[in-house]
């Protein structure tokens, strides 16, 4: 007996093409691949293997299944070996237990314990006196009872006991409903409490269609909007999409998915009877849920709200989705429309209409550079290639590289090859170095690291971070003390006489890295782009260089310094003076390209830091290994640094 669970996860992760080719001489045919029938011998290409619907056909013997089934037929085997013969492909151990022996799973009290906390909600939902404000909500928001019974809505009261009762004498106790994220514990309190209370609340399933999680939205205005399940054993955020359970047979049969940012514009687009869509558990998609989702669609439409908010999470969720191997498509709303209320005021047609107008993800970023004029001249150009190379960087999958080289080739009018060695010169970004990356925190809002901005405004406003230029020229003394903001700068540009008399003087040799990388920022916004392809904000040590760092980067290139001064802690704030005041327009951008390596030299230096501390406990030959890489290592931080400071490390 093997678990449906494993048997599903191997199902999910094999690759049926793969598999079948050891057998059958296959060759792509448009979404599918064909080759010679090995059922009925046949000598022509009738056999047909779907790798988005995970099954084969032959269309004259009528042979068909799924995996498993061929590899049963194919190599006579039982069901069970030849689940156990596809999950080592996969690498999935499948153990086969007669039924009675087979290990409770640890986690089964917790599904239980949440899936009675959703039916108790739903009842609620429904109660006269108590669900009345939800009822009316939910019908305010145009969802009728049958929408409130196909996604399991409910309704958690304010009532502080009810639900904890009702746990306890089904038999679950507080360190139970803790663990599933139904009770909270605060800081200084002994008692828990309920976490969900006045809330309308969305159960969360996961693949397999458990309950895991709860969002739980405020009726009113009531912060956060949505309160969501921590993170616990059965509810991993980066892994869940909601939806997905009743997504996911329509994603198979319409070769598509669809990603939406809520909630409430999953369920407004389900009820229309667009089902293949699923969100993500804050507002851009993880690598997990990346990979999750091409699993069953290859064909990803990204539909993110028209806000700002929403177009980075747009670019965000596209570059995941690259690199997962998916065909990403970019849908637009007008303005100020969600999903939701698209759906709802124009209709199924209407959304149909928009799904088939939208446009790969590759071609959005084209366009609006191209809209707002950098490609007019070769200095925006230089920098319009480096802010669609990592999108180019992104894409695994030949095929799209390939067309996206081209496509760039078109709009630069520059040769395919030589931008095909520039998108390799450099590997991916430093995107997955282990730093947390966190999705769906409470605020929904993810602020890893962006991909660089396709909304800024247009470059005659804005400069953006072209190393190989001068760093804009430094506001005459008189203005000096003055915060710098994007559109002044253009001013100082053309006034002549400070043209003539401000040379930008080199960065003060000995000052420290980060400081200097974050000056130059402030000089140059597009910088902080720059290094944040290599070196997120996280990545810096001095907190408030840290937290500059961030703010600068997430922030509007409309914002001005004050605005941006506003969001900072009093500490960073005064760092921020300090850099603005007089002195601040030292920085040399074309020195950037050095102090970046410094700082790549110094990761490095950890790593070595890690392999001397590492030599002491290791074998004879773990020692001779890590000797080697450190050789290596030692090489590489001397090409990044070639003039050693005389402590004879870079600084930070
Ligand atoms: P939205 O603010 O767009 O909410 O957040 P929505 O889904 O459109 O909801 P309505 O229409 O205002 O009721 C999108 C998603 O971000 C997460 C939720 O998953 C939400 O569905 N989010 C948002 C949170 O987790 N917490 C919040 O406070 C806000
Ligand atoms: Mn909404």
């Amino acid at each position: 007996m093997i678990p449906d669970e494993i048997v599903e996860r191997v199902r999910q992760s094999a690759d049926i093409v793969e598999i079948v080719s050891e057998f059958v001489p296959l060759k792509r045919s448009g979404a599918t691949w064909r080759g010679p029938c090995p059922f009925h011998r046949g000598k022509n290409a009738n056999f047909s293997v779907s790798p988005t619907h995970g099954s084969y056909h032959c269309f004259v013997c009528h042979e068909s299944g799924d995996v498993f089934t061929f590899v049963r037929k194919r190599l006579g085997m039982d069901w069970p070996s030849a689940v156990k013969f596809v999950g080592e492909k996969v690498g999935i151990e499948v153990i086969d237990t007669p039924r009675r022996q087979q290990a409770p799973d640890p986690n089964a009290p917790n599904y239980e314990a949440l899936s009675a906390a959703a039916e108790w909600f739903q009842r609620q939902l429904l109660d006269q006196d108590v669900g009345n404000a939800a009822r009316e909500y939910l019908t305010s928001r145009d969802l009728d009872p049958h929408a409130w019974q196909k996604f399991g809505l409910g309704f958690a009261p304010a009532d502080a006991q009810a639900l904890r009762r009702y746990l306890h004498s089904l038999g679950y106790d507080d360190a139970r409903l803790l663990e599933a994220g139904l009770l909270v514990l605060r800081e200084g309190e002994t008692e828990p409490r309920l976490r969900f209370r006045g809330r309308v609340m969305f159960p969360i399933l996961d693949e397999l269609g458990r309950t895991v999680g709860f969002g739980g939205r405020a009726m009113g205005d009531a912060q956060p909007k949505y309160l969501n399940s921590p993170e616990s054993p059965v509810f991993q955020k980066r892994r869940t999409l909601y939806g997905l359970h009743t997504a996911k047979q329509a994603m198979r049969r319409e070769s598509r998915a669809i990603v939406v940012e809520g909630y409430l514009d999953a369920i407004r687009l389900a009820l229309a009877g667009i089902e293949e869509v699923v969100a993500p558990l804050g507002t851009a998609l993880t690598e997990e849920q990346a990979q999750l989702l091409v699993r069953y669609a290859t064909n990803v439409f990204l539909l993110y709200d028209s806000d700002e908010a929403g177009q980075k999470a747009t670019f965000r969720s596209g570059m995941e989705l690259l690199r997962a191997k998916a065909s990403v498509q970019v849908v637009s709303l007008p303005d100020g429309e969600d999903p939701d209320t698209f759906v709802q005021s124009q209709g199924r047609q209407a959304m149909e209409l928009q799904l088939s107008n939208a446009i790969d993800l590759f071609d959005r970023q084209v366009q609006l550079l191209e809209r707002r004029g950098w490609f007019t001249d070769l200095r925006h150009r230089r920098t319009a290639i480096d802010k669609l190379l990592p999108t180019i960087r992104a894409a695994r999958e030949a095929l799209t590289r390939e067309m996206y080289l081209a496509r760039l080739s078109e709009a630069t009018h520059v040769d395919k090859a030589t931008l095909a060695a520039e998108a390799e010169a450099l590997p991916e970004p430093g995107m997955r170095r282990g730093t947390t990356r966190s999705p769906g925190t409470s605020t929904g809002y993810d602020m890893g690291n962006s991909p660089p901005g396709f909304d800024g405004p247009p470059p005659d406003q804005y400069d953006g971070g072209d190393y190989a230029e001068p760093a804009p020229l430094p506001p005459p003394a008189s203005e000096q003390r003055r915060p710098w903001t994007p559109g002044r700068k253009k001013g100082y540009k053309q006034g002549p006489e400070w043209q003539a008399t401000n040379v930008p003087p080199r960065p003060r040799r000995d000052e420290p890295l980060e400081r200097a990388l974050v000056r130059a920022m402030l000089v140059d916004r597009g910088i902080a782009e720059r290094v944040a392809e290599r070196h997120p904000p996280d990545a810096f040590r001095e907190p408030r260089y840290r937290e500059l760092f961030g703010t600068l980067l997430h922030a509007p290139l409309t914002d001005d310094l004050e605005q941006i001064a506003e969001r900072l802690s009093p500490d960073t704030m005064k760092v921020l003076r300090e850099l603005t005041d007089a002195g601040a327009y030292e920085a040399g951008a074309a020195d950037i390209g050095l102090t970046l390596g410094k700082l790549d030299a110094r990761q490095l230096e950890t790593r070595v830091d890690e392999i001397r501390g590492a030599m002491r406990t290791a074998t004879r030959e773990e020692q001779d290994a890590l000797m080697r890489e450190r050789l290596e290592l030692e090489a590489e931080i001397r090409r990044l640094v070639p003039i050693r400071s005389p402590r004879g490390r870079p600084k930070g």
